[in-house]
Formats: C-alpha cells, sequence, structure tokens
C-alpha cells in the first residue's frame, strides 16, 4: 500500500496524471481531451471533451458486468415498518421507464427537475432518471418551507417537479402537496408538470393535466436508454446556505463528479464493490447525493435508504439492528445522531444487543464532533470513527484519514489531513499562512479536485466573490481553523453567518430577514449558540419599534412561526429575547461574535470599538431570562 505523503504528493504536483488513473474507474462514451482544463482559470474544469452517462455508471455497466441481481437499494423504512430490496437490474429498469415518464412530460436534456420527496426509493429512482436523460436534477430537503421551494423553483426554472404525498416523521405526516402547490404559487416560474408518487399513508389531490400521478406515468412511460452528455455538463444543482436569504445553487458536473465519486469509495471509505454501505443522512444534503445514491452506485457497492431517526424510531438502537440486519460495512452519519444516540443509552447497552461484527468504519461529518462524542463511539463500537470534513460546495471530503491508503491514527477534535487533490492552508487576512497551529481562515489552493463545484448556477459574479475573491489564487471555505505539526486540519468555526444546526446548514442571515419582516420589529440578530445534542441552535434578538407595548411572549410566539412557516421545521428556531437596542460598534455593526459568547457562557473582551459596553449587561439578562449565559 503506497502512504498517504506520496500519495497526496503526487495528486497535487501531477494531478493530471493523478485524477486520469481514477477516471479509468468511469466508464467514457469519448475519452477527454484535457484532464485539467485551465483556459478560463480561476474556473477550472475537469475532463473537458470527455462524454459519459452517469447513469450508466451507475446502473446498466453493473448489470452488464455481473452484478445484475446484486442488491443495489436496501430501502429500511422503521416509520412505515416496511423494507424492500432492490437489485441493480430492477433498479436500472424502473430507473429507465422513469425516465420515459420525465421525457412524457417534456423534460429533456439540459431541462431542470426539482424533486421534493421523502427517504423513499422512487427519490433515486427520479435523481437517477434525470441523470440518465441529461436533465438535471435539484433536491430539494423535505424539512424546508414552502417558501424555500419557491425560491429554488424561481432560481432553477424547472420543467417539472417530482414528488410525493407525503413524508413521515416519527411525530406527524407531513403533506407535501399542499406545501408543493403553495410553493409553486408563491414563485414565479411555473413547472410543466408536477408527478407526485401517492403514498399508502396518504393520498394527495392532484390537480390534471398539471399533476400526474407517479404510477400513470410509469404506465405510460417507454423506457429511455442513457444519453452521454459532456462531462462538464451539470448533473445536478443544490442549494445551500450561504450569508443571505438567497440560497446558493451548487453546480456538479458529470465527469468530475464521477470520476472522484467511484474512486473516494476505496481510497477514503476502504470498502470493495459488493459490501454494504450506509450514510445515514437525507438524500436532500450534499452527504445523501454523494453517499447514499452516487457514490455506492458508482462503486457498485449496497446502499441502505433509511427512513428514520437514530432514536425514537422505535428506540437509540436503531442504527445497531439496521448495520446488523443489513451487514453493513461502513456506516457515514452526523455527531447531532451519536449526540441523541449517547443521551439515551450512555452505556451502550443497545449495541451490545446486536452482532456489529461486519462494521469496519463509522466515518462523521456535517459539523464539528466534539471528542468526546468521537471518544465515546469509538469505546461503545471498537472500530476507527473518522471525522471528515466536507461542505455541499467540494462534494466530497476536504480532509480525513483515508481508510484505504494508510490508517493513520485519529486524533480527536480534528478532520485529518487533506485528502488527496486538496491543498489546505490557514491563512491570515492578508493571505500569508499563520503559524502552525494559530488559528486562520482555512482556504483550499486552486484548482480544486474533480467532483468539488465549478460554478454556482447562473451566478458567475457571486460565484468569484464568494470564493475566489478574498485570497487570490484560492478557495475561501468559509471556515476557521488550523493545521498542527502533524498536518492534522481542526475545523473550529464558520467565518461567516452560516450556522449549523442537526447538521444541517442554515443562514443567520436568511432568518433575520424573516424576523425583521415582522411588523412589530425594528431591528434583529440571529446567532448560533450551542446546544449539546444539535450542535447549535439559532437563538434571535429583537428589538422593537417604538411605541409596540404589545405582550412580549406573543411577539416571540409570532415570529417563531414565521420561521418555522417561511424557512422550515428544520431551522429548529424556537427561543428569542426582546432586547432594548443591539450592542454595536461606532460604526453600526451588530457584535455577534460577543453575544454568541455571553450566550455560550464563554469569556469575552469587551470590543474596544463598542459603542456602549453596558448594552452587554442586558444581553446577558435577556439570554438569561430564555436559559443562555449561565
Ligand atoms: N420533512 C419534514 N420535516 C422534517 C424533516 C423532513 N424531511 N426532517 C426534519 N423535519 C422536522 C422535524 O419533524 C422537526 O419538526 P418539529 O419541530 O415539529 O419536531 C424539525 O424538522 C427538526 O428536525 P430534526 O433536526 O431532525 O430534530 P429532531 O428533534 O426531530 O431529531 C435528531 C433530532 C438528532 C434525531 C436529528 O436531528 C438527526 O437525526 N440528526 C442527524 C442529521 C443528519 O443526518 N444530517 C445530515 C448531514 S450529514
Ligand atoms: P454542508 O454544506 O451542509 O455540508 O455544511 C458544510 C459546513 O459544515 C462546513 O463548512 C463546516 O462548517 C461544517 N462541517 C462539515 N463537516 C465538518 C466537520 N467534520 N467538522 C467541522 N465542521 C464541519
Amino acid at each position: 500500500m503506497s502512504s498517504y505523503a506520496d500519495v497526496h504528493k503526487q495528486s497535487i504536483e501531477d494531478p493530471d496524471e493523478f485524477w486520469a488513473a481514477a477516471a479509468a474507474g468511469i466508464d467514457w462514451t469519448k475519452r477527454w481531451d484535457q484532464v485539467l482544463d485551465d483556459s478560463a482559470a480561476p474556473i477550472y474544469r475537469w475532463f473537458s471533451g470527455g462524454q459519459l452517462n452517469t447513469c450508466y455508471n451507475a446502473l446498466d455497466r453493473h448489470v452488464e458486468n455481473g452484478r445484475a441481481e446484486q442488491v443495489a437499494v436496501i430501502y429500511d423504512s422503521p416509520v412505515t415498518d416496511s423494507q424492500r430490496k432492490i437489485t441493480y437490474r430492477e433498479l436500472r429498469d424502473e430507473v429507465a421507464v422513469f425516465a420515459g415518464a420525465l421525457v412524457n412530460a417534456g423534460v429533456g436534456k439540459g431541462d431542470r427537475v426539482i424533486i421534493y420527496m421523502p427517504m423513499i426509493p422512487e427519490a433515486i429512482v427520479a435523481v437517477l432518471a434525470c441523470a440518465r436523460i441529461g436533465a438535471v436534477h435539484s433536491v430539494v430537503f423535505g424539512g424546508f418551507a414552502p417558501n424555500e421551494l419557491a425560491t429554488r423553483i424561481d432560481d432553477a426554472t424547472p420543467k417539472a417537479i417530482v414528488s410525493a404525498s407525503c413524508g413521515i416523521e416519527p411525530s406527524r405526516v407531513v403533506e407535501y402537496k399542499p406545501l408543493l402547490d403553495l410553493a409553486i404559487e408563491l414563485a414565479s416560474h411555473k413547472p410543466d408538470h408536477c408527478i407526485v408518487l401517492q403514498r399508502p399513508q396518504l393520498t394527495a389531490q392532484l390537480n390534471a393535466p398539471m399533476d400526474i400521478e407517479w404510477r400513470d406515468a410509469t404506465a405510460a412511460a417507454q423506457p429511455q436508454d442513457c444519453v452521454p452528455v459532456a462531462a462538464t455538463d451539470t448533473l445536478y444543482l443544490l442549494y445551500t446556505s450561504g450569508t443571505t436569504g438567497q440560497p446558493k445553487g451548487i453546480v456538479r458536473d458529470n465527469g468530475g463528479h464521477a470520476v472522484a465519486l467511484h474512486w473516494s469509495m476505496r481510497n477514503i471509505y476502504g470498502v470493495d464493490p459488493g459490501e454494504v454501505y450506509w450514510a445515514a443522512s437525507d438524500i436532500g444534503w450534499v452527504v445523501g447525493h454523494s453517499y447514499i445514491i452516487y457514490g455506492p452506485l458508482l462503486h457498485g457497492n449496497t446502499t441502505v435508504l433509511y427512513e428514520g431517526k437514530p432514536i425514537g424510531t422505535p428506540d437509540a438502537g436503531a442504527f445497531w439492528r439496521v448495520a446488523s440486519e443489513h451487514k453493513v460495512s461502513c456506516l457515514f452519519t452526523a455527531p447531532t445522531a451519536f449526540r441523541a444516540i449517547r443521551q439515551q443509552d450512555p452505556n451502550g447497552e443497545f449495541i451490545g444487543k446486536y452482532d456489529l461484527s461486519s462494521l469496519r468504519y463509522l466515518f462523521l461529518a456535517g459539523e464539528r464532533c466534539d471528542p468526546d462524542t468521537l471518544r465515546w463511539a469509538e469505546d461503545k463500537l471498537g472500530v476507527p470513527v473518522i471525522d471528515h470534513w466536507w461542505q455541499t460546495e467540494t462534494g466530497w471530503s476536504i480532509a480525513a484519514n483515508c481508510m484505504g491508503i494508510e490508517v493513520a491514527p485519529v486524533k480527536a477534535g480534528s478532520v485529518g489531513r487533506a485528502a488527496p487533490g486538496w491543498e489546505v492552508r490557514a491563512l491570515d487576512e492578508r493571505g500569508n499562512d499563520v503559524s502552525v497551529g494559530d488559528v486562520g481562515a482555512i482556504a483550499c489552493k486552486l484548482p480544486l479536485p474533480p467532483g468539488a463545484l465549478p460554478g454556482l448556477w447562473n451566478a458567475e459574479e457571486r460565484f468569484r466573490r464568494s470564493y475566489l475573491t478574498t485570497f487570490p489564487g484560492f478557495y475561501e471555505t468559509g471556515d476557521a481553523g488550523f493545521i498542527d505539526d502533524d498536518g492534522y486540519i481542526h475545523v473550529m468555526s464558520r467565518t461567516d453567518d452560516v450556522i449549523n444546526v442537526a447538521g444541517h446548514r442554515l443562514s443567520t442571515g436568511a432568518i433575520e430577514e424573516v424576523l425583521a419582516s415582522h411588523d412589530d420589529v425594528a431591528e434583529c440578530a440571529v446567532m448560533g449558540v450551542a446546544d449539546q445534542m444539535k450542535g447549535q441552535l439559532p437563538v434571535g434578538f429583537l428589538v422593537l419599534k417604538a411605541g409596540v407595548d404589545r405582550d412580549s411572549a406573543e411577539i416571540v410566539a409570532e415570529v417563531v412561526q414565521m420561521v418555522r412557516d417561511q424557512i422550515g421545521p428544520v431551522a429548529v428556531f424556537k427561543k428569542a429575547a426582546i432586547v432594548g437596542r443591539l450592542p454595536k460598534t461606532r460604526s453600526g455593526k451588530v457584535l455577534r461574535a460577543t453575544m454568541r459568547k455571553i450566550a455560550d457562557s464563554e469569556d469575552y473582551k469587551v470590543p474596544a470599538t463598542i459603542e456602549d459596553p453596558a448594552v452587554l449587561d442586558e444581553i446577558g439578562q435577556a439570554l438569561r431570562n430564555i436559559g443562555y449565559a449561565k
């Protein structure tokens, strides 16, 4: 086995050779002209001139090469008490037919399709059907409110939307169709058709001819073959939170994505084709795209699609039941899930009830993993627990402990060393490297490896401004942290207004926009404060307009409901405090970092630039009133 240092060095010194070798893992209909195309630097493209079909690589080639009867997807749904195993052949056939349904709905190569679905096999079918005909999918997470869906509809301008009658949360059945109808009403762009799967738990009201039932759409469809697309054509868009209420449409291409994800399965996750891989995430997030759907299928693994929670469906042993029943080799989830499990089963008694002998690795990502949780997981599971770091933008991990290259020691609190293809640095404000061990803005030297975003959807200027301008020659990650003597990266916090709630990325700016639209609110601020289970929770501060003398609790309840209605339950916005004023600098900038430190009961220095230090005491008191700032 080569050492990590050798592999990493080669990937940086000779990216053409490194990624051309990795590209041999993918079937191309036309070989590329150039591995790395730097003709439009600092915007880079991979495998220019090449052609392929991602769905062919994820399904058809496995059917043709001896995996036809291997299970491709295990759907395990404790919330509906059902399971289904789908072989590669069955999945290919279902996808080919649904691709025909999309074609009948007027969808062609390059057209966008929004997928707003729960964690059911048809969601994977819809995603791969888009890839099959060269259409661009954009999955929207089910926990977002209609307003957020409408924003994405207007930006992606889809020809069709694929949805289902409902999602199932442990506490309630979520009716998707009214949410979808409202989103379409709110959006300026209107899709031609909505294809809706009727789930047995709830029948949605469909309005022909715009709405088509999934069953009717597939009954009338002709199976479609894979359409070759350019390596640089867009495979999907995935919206993620930035600093404003307008989400960023991250673009993923076909070629670089297929190469990087296929490569990552063996090299990072250490799994072989045929093994069972389980990313306990949601298809609405990047982890779900990359490691529920594309990575495992491109690599010929069996993927688990789990419609349930780590706890409560039915208990804190749910993950161990699934891992043992389906002989999972590698599990990937968010630290929050482990904190939730640990809270209910501190001694790991449920773990002991199941045979977990097939499990070799646990990977964690999505938010900072506290060392305590990591050590607990290691201790209870007895397998390497690998924290690794990535973003919607990057599509796969920037840093990891690569199990297929070299099993290096785990350092709790670190996300490991830079993954091959990534040159990671901690920089000061002027773009110079900080000293080893000092905290800086984490940036990645350009070009980014294949699979990372080549841009934002219809927003090149925003792409340059958001990521490429602060540190010329680098991609600005928006994360801050340090790199230690051994090259291990420690990601500590964000440098912007993005917060992370239960592994879900949210924008405090977007929540502020909602609060500011309340009639009684003159000014507001939102920040992420530490939460033992969810990592962070958003907390709001409201300054009311002069003369408003309504009951504070009523106003708070109203803004809480507004955030739930306009952003969605996933924001978990439950607490706000009414204050007389916000702490500001003399130039009028709200002192968020100081407020957050007060909320988290951390030591803080009164900033020299503060307009009036007394306001910090008021903030402390307001926070104590709602259970923070002990
Ligand atoms: N559709 C509709 N609503 C959804 C939803 C979906 N797909 N997913 C979550 N929600 C709702 C929940 O029902 C809840 O609503 P409520 O306020 O009515 O209770 C709210 O959004 C918050 O959900 P969640 O963050 O899941 O909190 P929870 O308390 O229900 O569960 C955990 C706590 C820890 C079990 C859960 O957060 C979890 O599993 N986290 C792991 C996250 C993860 O895998 N992230 C992927 C990144 S890698
Ligand atoms: P998302 O785009 O939703 O995947 O969120 C990406 C952000 O989550 C990153 O920019 C980090 O702030 C955070 N994040 C993801 N993985 C980790 C990790 N392993 N450790 C610390 N933060 C992480």
